[in-house]
């Protein structure tokens, strides 16, 4: 029995991956544009499992299970009329009425999202129902904006309840802070940081500015544009997912995958890193490696290739990692490639765990063009992330202190009491930083070592 996933995706940049990523998919299963199995494909055998992401409709068509919500109409008006407009149900969009945006603005798009709420949970009740064995939920959004950030906390807290044994996953895009493209950006993050720590199972971290540097030093251009970072993002989510759509013996549901990668609860924040991001990936970047499973494993331990961007310190160590491996591989590679990393130290591992590696190995798609033998994505969960957590929160001091821009929040709803909203929101984001700084010691799961640090001892 398929465990299906249905896919939310909030706000521009939510859209923009989320087109990328059915895109991905329909080329991957052998899906037309207009939803049609394609010839080729048609003959099945491949073990490919379509039904987690799309349903067939009456007429055999696959369609995708996701519903597409801004609240202003640019991005979805464009996915509406290109090449894979034909996919979507067209129940399942939803624009504001206003057509407005929520101008940035976090506390505008949460409201709009308690204003609207009753349309949009139509959409995920009509495609929950719809499923038979519904596993969970996919959020795509930033975390930077309005909409995404702001109308998707309100999504994340109220499917909290409504679906409380379903699990929510979210891909999350972090801004890039050198840039710095929205000013208040670091309000919108804290504030959507909470949601992410206390509503979300798992979040895969997706760093616009790492993201910026892997695409621009693969593609060679100084300022890569959304289309060509999406196309790593939508390469990620792809890989990240292969283990549900081309199952094996393991990591065959979400469950399997959060209950390998995520021991405690609340460090539930996943880095991801590619390699290689050539040929079939990414257009422009042509050279071919030799690539073999070793290779590959080295490449996703290195820093470069991870797609945030964190400061580790001599502490910090990963938590777990799942490498997904596809292509030619074979598991004396795997057992060799293992034993070579162990041997070199090229990992370090928290000290109250197992220290090891875990490798899915997957099958590529067939229909896609293959210029590697193989290639892998790691999922990691790492101590150092909350250094990209710490620097929202010093961003959000920096900007508070001045009182800068509070007057736009202190018009919508969730501020008409006052801004306690952001204070609690720095309160959980210290806490969540606190507790990646514990994870690191060995005595994380000794329950008498929190009691004495609460007693000063
Ligand atoms: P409003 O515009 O306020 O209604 O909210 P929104 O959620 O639509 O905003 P948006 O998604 O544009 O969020 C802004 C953040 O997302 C900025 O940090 C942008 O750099 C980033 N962003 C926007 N579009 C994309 C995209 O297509 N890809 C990537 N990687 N980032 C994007």
């Amino acid at each position: 029995m398929p465990r299906e996933i249905i896919t939310i995706q909030a706000g521009q940049c939510g859209n923009a991956i989320g087109s990328r990523f059915w895109q991905q998919l329909c080329q991957e299963h052998g899906i037309s544009r207009d939803g049609n199995l394609e010839d080729f494909a048609s003959e099945g055998g491949v073990g490919d499992r379509k039904d987690v992401f799309f349903y067939q409709s009456d007429d055999t068509r696959y369609i995708p299970r996701a519903i597409l919500i801004d609240l202003e109409p640019r991005v979805i008006n464009s996915i509406q009329s290109g090449p894979y407009k034909n996919i979507y149900n067209p129940e399942n969009f939803f624009i504001g009425e206003h057509g407005m945006g929520a101008g940035n603005n976090w506390a505008a798009g949460y409201a709009a999202g308690e204003r609207v709420q009753e349309e949009i949970f139509d959409m995920i009740d009509r495609e929950a129902d719809g499923s038979d064995s519904l596993e969970g939920f996919m959020l795509l959004h930033s975390i930077a904006g309005g909409t995404g950030s702001g109308l998707g906390s309100y999504l994340l807290e109220r499917m909290n309840d409504r679906f409380p044994k379903k699990i929510i996953q979210t891909y999350s895009v972090f801004p890039d802070t050198a840039t710095g493209d929205v000013v208040v950006n670091p309000y919108n993050s804290l504030l959507t940081m909470r949601r992410l720590t206390q509503n979300a199972d798992c979040v895969v971290v997706l760093d616009n500015g790492a993201l910026s540097s892997i695409a621009s030093e693969r593609l060679h251009v100084q300022e890569p544009s959304f289309q060509q970072t999406n196309q790593l993002v939508s390469t990620v989510m792809s890989a990240s997912t292969t283990t549900l759509r081309y199952p094996g013996y393991m990591h065959n549901d979400l469950v399997g995958i959060i209950a390998s990668l995520i021991p405690t609860p609340r460090c539930h924040f996943l880095m991801t890193a590619y390699t290689p991001f050539t040929g079939d990936n990414v257009d422009q970047a042509k050279t071919v490696r030799k690539t073999t499973v070793l290779d590959v494993m080295r490449r996703l331990l290195q820093p470069k290739n991870r797609m945030v961007s964190i400061t580790p310190s001599k502490s910090s160590c990963y938590i777990s990692i799942l490498n997904i491996i596809q292509g030619e591989a074979d598991p004396t590679d795997v057992h060799k490639s293992l034993l070579r990393i162990r041997e070199r130290r090229m990992a370090n591992f928290i000290p109250w765990g197992p220290a090891s590696i875990q490798v899915a190995l997957t099958k590529k798609s067939p229909y896609l063009p293959n210029t590697h033998r193989v290639s892998g994505l790691m999922l990691a969960n790492h101590t150092s992330v909350a250094t990209l957590f710490r620097r929202i929160v010093v961003q959000y001091e920096k900007m508070r202190k001045r009182n800068a821009y509070l007057e736009q929040y202190k018009k919508e709803a969730p501020f008409a009491e006052g801004l306690s909203e952001f204070d609690e929101a720095k309160e959980v984001v210290m806490g969540l930083i606190g507790e990646y700084e514990a994870a690191e010691k060995d005595d994380y799961l000794d329950p008498e070592a929190g009691e004495k640090k609460a007693d000063g001892a």
